[in-house]
């Protein structure tokens, strides 16, 4: 049994699993960081005290904290009772059960909440959308993109995610891009698409192992970046 969403849900995970997810090192988080379709995700509250630059955009941030909380407590319980009639289908090394996963997910969300206010001032969260983002060429150095694009295959086209992925290339000299599964634990079929249509376009794509496993199989990231031949 799979997880079932009719819509994509805003649910966050802390910036431990940013790392992993992304094999974020030492260099890697020294540059200007977009994080796409953050949502409640603690990574911004949790690195930019430390000295990160990371900018976050989701269409949530038109909400208000309450309003943010509220959605992300109801999509809590839905997402928990859903993982426990499928606990097969995850790897429970880094959370001991659905339980445990809720609560790190809702302190995820704490951590974002504390943040929020002071980060929008800071321009630190931004509400934007893919598949446009307001934001010059080549303003960041690194996009990532966690549990958006690939993974809500069914919900997001072969055209949304094709226009998203290069209006990501657009906006950062290199973009990564994690899981590659969708919700059924399939490998994306809107992979192969954008791998294609990106080494046409004149980019360097790569499936990368990282060392990060929750859904079971999602261990792999997209990494696509410029190469000089792009002009950019
Ligand atoms: C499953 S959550 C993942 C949150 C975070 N990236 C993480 O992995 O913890 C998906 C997020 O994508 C956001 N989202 C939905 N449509 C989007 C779009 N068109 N552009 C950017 N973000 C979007 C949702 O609001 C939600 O916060």
């Amino acid at each position: 049994m799979a997880i079932i969403l009719k819509q994509v849900v805003p649910w966050g995970r802390s910036a431990d699993e940013y790392c992993h997810m992304f094999a974020l090192n030492e260099a890697d988080l020294s540059c200007q960081i977009l994080g796409v379709g953050d949502g409640p995700a603690s990574f911004n509250a949790e690195l930019s005290p430390m000295g990160c630059n990371i900018t976050s955009i989701d269409p949530i941030y038109a909400f208000t904290s309450q309003e943010i909380a509220q959605r992300v407590e109801e999509t809590s319980q839905d997402m928990i009772s859903q993982v426990w009639d499928d606990c097969e289908g995850f790897v429970w090394e880094r959370f001991a059960n659905p339980d445990d996963l809720g609560k790190a997910r809702l302190k995820a969300m704490r951590l974002f909440l504390t943040d929020f206010e002071r980060g929008k001032q800071e321009g630190r969260y931004v509400t934007a959308s893919l598949p446009t983002l307001p934001f010059d060429d080549k303003r960041f150095d690194l996009a990532l993109c966690s549990h958006l694009l690939f993974l809500y295959s069914e919900q997001l086209s072969s055209d949304f995610h094709l226009q998203s992925v290069q209006e990501l290339c657009r906006v950062a000299r290199e973009v990564r891009i994690f899981p590659l599964l969708d919700l059924a634990r399939n490998k994306s079929l809107h992979i192969e698409p954008v791998s294609e249509y990106m080494t046409k376009l004149g980019y360097k794509v790569d499936i990368c192992y990282v060392n990060y496993e929750f859904q079971r199989g999602g261990n792999h990231m997209m990494k696509i970046s410029r190469v000089k031949s792009v002009g950019n």
